[in-house]
């Protein structure tokens, strides 16, 4: 019996060795942690089950015969944050790469199978160059399964992706399938395929940080959500973020206890709107302010900051914050905006978060540069996104609140439930200086004309007591009693049901 036992100790030694102490050795040099390193920090202390550690793969081209790695590249299994279940699976650089071989592959379609099954979210660590080169169509095949299964389960468990080192090919797309991705600074690259390829293809010179790395892809191309300094802190917000979210999208949003009063106010945010209304102020103390405990976990910071998006609590449950910044091209709409707003929106639509929104928007932006880039598409987005939730959204307009994006931002019109706006609130089709030259033109060399037809705008319009005579806006209020007002809209809410049309899905505008 003995002998048994010291047998399968030996075979989980091996694999737990992955591709060897040197290769370990030099995962650690270049600053990152191994596949299981990582797995023990994310998860709970001794909550990781793990599957299929003795899987090799079956390839005999080029010599692979012999070169056979229990585990095969990449260690799955299942696990707890904070209690609440989640599955994993975490690419082993030091394997081949972390490359994906057909039963590589197997390993990850049996745990994104079992989370759906069970209706918990999947979390995936990647560390790795794409299809296993030497298995050629096999590993392109299991890079198709894992793709169809990343899309029946969006909507479905919420599933979230971990660059933390080189990836290319399929270890990129998977993840651009997924609802997040976040990255590590200095050792984390996404490309399609990396700078030798690209030098071979079109002679372009550039490095993997140019080309692919965390700065790249949380401000430029958007397709990171956030990046983290290193390893430790990416997982240990990893269990943050997981906090926040529901297990599937018919579960509800998680309740953690709170000792912050919902009637809690707070009298600064009296004079929070500066007397010139076009200087700006950081919308983000706001949030903070509203949130429980100050605890807001943004989402795309780094990316068109000119909106703010990202998870708090309210009253211990989860609620989605949108906000315009005006602290950024005075909170202006542009197109990166819209997508960022657009996809967050979906996002907590699809796990039935509710969405609190503070506006304060002065349009969106003019000109060719966005027009060029399809300004259209891109802010029916969002306005697409607002009008198609079912959540309870609960909209506050603090001060600006122009034109086509008063209606995009969570208005009445577009189906907020609870549409409230502070005293200091302006709502109209534009600012006072652009509606008079265009409705008054003809004084617009008398000054004391346009001074006096200005005043009269700023006086009738700039106020949210138009909108509020009409019910589009539910009540005036106080800024001071913001965080007590979301928080009995949402009580009041917390059963909102609403009946769409049958459809097959819809078409947004893409
Ligand atoms: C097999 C691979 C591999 C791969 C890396 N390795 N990628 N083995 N298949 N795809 C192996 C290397 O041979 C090496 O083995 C070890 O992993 C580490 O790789 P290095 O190149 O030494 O590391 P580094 O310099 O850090 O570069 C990492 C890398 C680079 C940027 C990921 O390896 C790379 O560009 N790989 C190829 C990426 C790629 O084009 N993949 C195919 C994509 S197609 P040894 O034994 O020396 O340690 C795809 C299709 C999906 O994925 C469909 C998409 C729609």
């Amino acid at each position: 019996m003995k002998d048994i036992l010291d047998k399968l100790e030996a075979r989980r030694e091996e694999a737990r060795a992955g591709g060897g102490q040197a290769r370990i050795d030099a995962q650690h040099k270049r600053g990152k942690l191994t596949a299981r390193e990582r797995i023990e920090l994310l998860l709970d202390k001794g909550s990781f089950e793990e599957f299929d550690m003795f899987v090799e793969h079956r390839s005999s081209e080029f010599g692979m015969e012999k070169q056979k790695i229990p585990g095969d590249g990449v260690v799955t299994g299942w696990g707890t944050v904070n209690g609440r279940t989640v599955y994993l699976f975490s690419k082993d650089f030091t394997v081949f790469g972390g490359s994906l071989s057909e039963t590589h592959a197997q390993k990850i379609i049996k745990v994104q199978d079992m989370a759906m099954k069970a209706r918990a979210p999947v979390i995936g660590l990647f560390d790795a160059g794409g299809a296993r080169i030497q298995e050629g169509v096999a590993a392109l095949g299991g890079y198709g399964e894992v793709f169809k299964r990343n899309v029946i389960a969006s909507g479905v468990i919420p599933q979230i992706s971990v660059i933390m080192g080189p990836c290319a090919g399929g270890d990129v797309y998977s993840p651009a399938m997924t609802d997040f991705i976040f990255m590590v600074r200095d050792t984390s690259y996404m490309f399609v395929t990396g700078p030798d390829v690209v030098k071979t293809v079109t002679n372009e010179v550039v490095t993997a940080e140019e080309l692919g790395g965390a700065s790249v892809h949380t401000a430029k191309s958007g397709v990171a959500d956030g990046s983290f300094e290193n390893d430790v802190e990416c997982l240990l917000q990893m269990r943050r973020l997981i906090d926040f979210l529901p297990a599937n999208n018919e579960s509800g949003v998680p309740e953690w206890p709170t000792q912050d009063e919902t009637d809690r106010i707070d009298e600064s945010l009296d004079t929070l709107i500066p007397d010139n209304p076009n200087k700006p102020y950081d919308i983000k103390e706001l949030i903070v302010k509203v949130a429980d405990e100050g605890d807001f976990f943004e989402i795309a910071q780094a990316y068109a900051k000119n909106i703010v998006t990202g998870f708090g609590r309210i009253a211990g449950k989860t609620v989605g914050f949108v906000a315009n910044q005006p602290m950024v091209l005075a909170g202006v709409l542009d197109s990166d905006a819209s997508r960022k707003g657009a996809r967050f929106v979906r996002f907590c639509d699809a796990f039935n978060i509710p969405i609190v929104t503070f506006v304060d928007v002065p349009g969106f932006l003019p000109g060719t540069a966005q027009e060029y880039n399809g300004l259209i598409k891109h802010g029916a987005k969002l306005l697409f996104a607002y009008s198609q939730c079912t959540v309870p959204l609960v909209t506050v307009i603090t001060r600006k609140a122009f034109g086509g994006a008063y209606d995009v931002m969570a208005s009445k019109h577009v189906g907020g439930d609870l549409n409230y706006a502070w005293p200091t609130a302006q709502i109209a089709v534009m600012g006072a200086k652009g509606a008079v030259e265009i409705i008054f033109r003809a004084d617009i060399g008398d000054k004391d004309k346009i001074a006096a037809r200005t005043k009269e705008y700023e006086d009738r319009f700039l106020s949210p007591f138009v909108a509020a005579e009409r019910g589009y806006i539910d009540d005036v209020i106080m800024p001071h009693s913001t965080r007590r007002r979301i928080a009995r809209a949402l009580a009041m809410l917390k059963d909102k049901h609403v009946e769409v049309p049958k459809r097959k899905h819809d078409n947004l505008p893409l």
